[in-house]
């Protein structure tokens, strides 16, 4: 963020403390957002970014810049946020936890394919593009065990001459390629996402993909015909092993479909989860709600200390993970239910027990006003807010203020490093 003539003016790949030519792409009331066209004077946190694709790739924003002012960053970014959209303005944001693994920490890779001139490639979308690409060798957030997943199927599709998706045209073959590891376990599950009519060669990728990756534990094949460019909920045969893997988490084994959420960055999880049991403060005696629950990670590692865990996710797959993954790991105080957080807590929270202690761990969009709602009528004594969204955070962080809750304190914790996303731990207590 810089300043001109006291105008503030948002533009990525410049660094603090820096004199630059932009240009204005969009003007707003409070502030105009730029394209750097040419660095004047360079800052002193200013670094060569590691990664050749950096910066015409969309996937990293801050390899540009000494890691301790990134981290930093984000924690302003969380300050300033609850501030300016939740008027909260004298609150503890502690620095943030940095990552033990500040490159090769992504758990889930998630790669498009394209046509070039050469045949298919997979790679990424270039930076604000949705129509144009570019291909990778290799990607630094990547695990090394992903990098070489990626680099088996790729010489698959290329032998095989598949046609990479054209995404003006909707036509070609191949559109992506989506590898999740297990990084605790070791273990590999790779899905290959086509149109239809690419069978024949997926099942030929089995031997190939098997014999130059012993950690794989399933092969999929999900197809689709249509224009939209997801990957979940797509008709998917297992062409060979399982459709699911482990992760292994606080010690306890996870077993997590192809399409249920997990963390992207297994090593920091340990230490999220961790802020979670710190912010929970249980003591054996309390039930504990665990909402928006994924394959019930959170609960799962926390029901030691609980009475009893009530678990509530979306996702039908994940719910039926998280019962198996309750009962795999000899955890007997908990329960999972299928639904929307909103729902569930309106049509069944009076048979439910009431809660001591609600973490929940929203996607991006945060909580909706009814889901805050259902939460303040539940008054439990303690809230453990995980947030993926400074924004949408502290909007929520004004309706549980307003709503009674003191906000504690805010501990970020660094589980995207190279781009601008900030995970953080709340912790808010009824103030009656
Ligand atoms: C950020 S993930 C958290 C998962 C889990 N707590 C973890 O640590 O892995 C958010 C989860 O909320 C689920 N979800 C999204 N909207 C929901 C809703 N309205 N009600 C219940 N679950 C929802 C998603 O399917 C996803 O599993």
């Amino acid at each position: 963020m810089g300043r001109h003539d006291g105008f503030v003016v948002f533009c990525p790949d410049t660094a603090p403390g820096e004199r630059v030519r932009v240009k204005v792409r969009k003007r707003k009331r409070r502030h105009a957002e730029a394209e750097l066209l040419e660095i004047l004077e360079t800052g002193p946190d200013r670094i060569a970014p590691p990664c050749p694709y950096v910066p015409r790739c969309g996937g990293c924003r801050l390899q540009h810049l000494e890691y301790d002012v990134a981290l930093d960053g984000k924690r302003r970014q969380i300050a300033e946020h609850l501030a300016r959209i939740g008027g909260l303005s004298d609150i503890e944001v502690r620095p943030a936890e940095p990552a033990a693994n500040p490159f090769n920490y992504r758990n889930k890779m998630e790669y498009s394919a394209f046509e070039t001139p050469d045949g298919v490639r997979l790679g990424f979308h270039e930076r604000g593009r949705w129509d144009r690409m570019v291909a990778l060798e290799a990607c630094m957030l990547a695990t090394p065990l992903g990098n070489a997943a990626r680099d088996t199927v790729a010489a698959w599709a290329q032998e095989e001459g598949l046609t990479g998706w054209d995404r003006r045209e909707h036509t070609g073959q191949l559109r992506h390629v989506v590898i999740r590891e297990g990084v605790a376990t070791e273990e590999l599950l790779v899905t290959i996402v086509s149109t239809s009519g690419c069978e024949e060669a997926v099942d030929r990728l089995e031997e190939r993909v098997t014999g130059n990756h012993p950690e794989l534990v399933g092969l999929l094949h999900s197809v689709t015909d249509g224009v939209a460019e997801s990957t979940a909920d797509l008709p998917t045969r297992v062409v060979w092993g399982a459709s699911r893997f482990h992760e292994r988490v606080r010690g306890v084994t996870l077993e997590l479909s192809a399409g249920a959420f997990f963390q992207t960055n297994t090593l920091m999880t340990e230490t999220l989860y961790e802020h979670v049991v710190q912010a929970a403060q249980l003591d054996g005696t309390q039930v504990l709600y665990d909402l928006f629950a994924g394959v019930g990670s959170i609960g799962i590692c926390l029901a030691d200390g609980a009475r009893e865990v009530v678990a509530i996710e979306i996702v039908a797959d994940a719910v039926e993970d998280a019962r198996r993954n309750a009962l795999a790991n000899g955890v007997e105080n908990h329960t999972a239910i299928a639904g929307d957080v909103r729902v569930v807590l309106r049509e069944r929270g009076e048979q439910l027990p009431r809660p001591d202690v609600v973490v929940v761990d929203p996607p991006r969009a945060g909580l909706s006003g009814g889901a805050c709602r259902r939460i303040l009528e539940a008054a439990p004594p303690v809230l453990v807010y995980v947030s993926c969204q400074p924004a949408t955070f502290a909007d929520n962080a004004k309706r549980f203020v307003d709503g009674g809750y003191r906000l504690e304190y805010v501990q970020p914790v660094d589980m995207f490093p190279q781009t601008p996303h900030v995970e953080a731990v709340a912790r808010f207590v009824r103030s009656d």
